[in-house]
């Protein structure tokens, strides 16, 4: 709020003062300049004086009315040639001292202005000119007065430009969560606004858009549960003839045959589960969070681990830190990436965990590695790198994006690295708790 406040604050006071400047060169140009008129009207009194008394006099008494002026003013009055007037002054100014007029200099709080044109008070005058100095001009009150107007005017516009910020940022933060929300899978989050406020229609437009993105998924998501859930009975059913199939028959090829259809009946079965687990994480009513001690955790995962060729390395001593957590979801993630691990190592692979601000696991193997373009893809359901070898070490794509799912689930995510065994790591990062057992 602040910083959209002061920004278009000071925006505003930049337009202003600029305009303020436009405003006096303008009127300097075509009236002249305001500042001079300030000071003539201040030292209006001496002039007067010069204009009015001195100037009426006849030729004899000019120089002793000038003298009597002197004398009572608190002003200095002096003649000097006028060479010297016209080098102290500007050479714009030269035209009207010439011309006989009143010229100021209002920085040194002084005016010259010709005796007169044709000598006619004294021989010579022609060529001297009245210097008044220490005339009473105060531009700096003027100018005071100025930057009294410019705050008010300040203050005055401070006050709408923070309602008018203070609405738009309230609606813009709310749209903001909803997008954040949205995009962390919680479609029915909405924006809430009257259709007075100034963003409404984009709020519509979001909502129009979020309401469309939970429908499409909805549909999607029943899709996919019900064809699992259709797909359940043939399998029942097939497995059951199989079975049927295999008592009947003696004949040891036919065997052999209906081992390999059980075979590829359990593989669909796998697969049907694998699809309504994922649906059911997709929905987010699977989680039952409870607080897990990781290292426990840790340790039975890689207890519930299938015999494997690979030798495993685990390193749990900076595993000391509690998660909040659904044991069963969250081991099923890492059991996941163990298993891959597994399947992808060449003799290799390590489990080990970091508790600091927030909880990593990270879990590495030998093998081929994932190349980083492929980072974000091996995320997505049934998507496999290398389908003619991963034919070979069977699945079906789907534990790395159930995997995915189960973590952000609790808040946290998983990235991949290279793994200093020399294949892929896979790095799970969670929200910490604030209480650590004692170990
Ligand atoms: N440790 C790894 N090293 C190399 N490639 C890997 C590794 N883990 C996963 N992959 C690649 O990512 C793909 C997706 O992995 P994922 O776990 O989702 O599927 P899967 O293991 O093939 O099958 P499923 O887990 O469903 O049984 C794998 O097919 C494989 O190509
Ligand atoms: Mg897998």
């Amino acid at each position: 709020m602040n910083r959209i406040f002061f920004r278009f604050f000071v925006l505003v006071m930049l337009s202003i003062t600029v305009a303020t400047f436009v405003i006096y060169f303008a009127m300097s140009r075509l009236f002249g300049d305001p500042l001079d008129d300030i000071a003539r009207r201040q030292a209006a009194a001496q002039i007067f004086l010069i204009e009015q008394y001195v100037d009426r006099a006849p030729t004899d008494e000019w120089l002793v009315r000038l003298n009597k002026v002197r004398e009572v003013s608190d002003i200095n009055i002096d003649l000097i040639p006028l060479a010297q007037a016209r080098k102290a002054l500007h050479p714009q100014l030269h035209e009207a001292l010439e011309r006989g007029d009143v010229v100021l200099d209002v920085a040194r709080k002084a005016f010259y202005r010709r005796v007169d044109l044709y000598g006619n008070h004294y021989v010579g005058s022609a060529d001297d000119v009245i210097w008044a100095q220490d005339l009473p001009i105060d531009i700096g009150l003027a100018l005071k007065m100025e930057a009294v107007r410019y705050v008010i005017v300040a203050l005055a516009l401070l006050i709408p430009i923070a309602l008018w910020s203070r609405t738009h940022w309230t609606g813009l933060q709310q749209l903001s969560r909803v997008a954040d929300e949205v995009g962390a899978g919680q479609l029915s989050a909405r924006a809430h606004m009257p259709p007075s406020a100034s963003i409404y229609p984009l709020a519509e437009r979001i909502n129009h858009m979020a309401g469309r993105i939970e429908s499409l998924l909805g549909a999607q998501r029943n899709l996919i549960h019900s064809v699992s859930h259709e797909l359940r009975t043939p399998i029942a059913r097939l497995e059951f003839a199989l079975e049927l199939l295999r008592s009947a028959s003696d004949d040891p090829a036919l065997e052999q045959r209906i081992a390999a259809m059980e075979g590829d009946v359990a593989e669909l079965n796998g697969l049907v589960n694998e699809l309504l687990n994922m649906i059911k994480l997709d929905s987010g009513t699977a989680l039952q969070l409870s607080t897990v001690p990781l290292r426990a955790l840790l340790q039975g995962c890689v207890d519930a681990l299938p015999p494997s060729a690979c030798a495993l390395q685990v390193d749990l001593q900076a595993a000391d830190a509690t998660v909040q957590a659904d044991p069963r979801l969250l081991a099923r993630a890492i059991g996941n990436l163990l298993r891959n691990a597994q399947k992808y190592c060449e003799g290799q692979i390590g489990l080990s965990a970091r508790a600091g601000s927030t909880v990593q696991i990270m879990v590495d193997d030998n093998g081929p590695g994932i190349p980083a373009d492929q980072h974000a893809r091996v995320f997505e359901p049934f998507y496999r790198l290398d389908r003619s070898r991963d034919r070979a070490t069977g699945g079906f794509g789907l534990g790395l994006s159930i995997a995915h799912k189960a973590v952000a689930l609790h808040g946290g995510t998983i990235r991949i690295e290279a793994s200093p065994l020399g294949g892929a790591r896979f790095v799970i990062s969670l929200p910490a708790r604030a209480d650590r057992p004692a170990s």
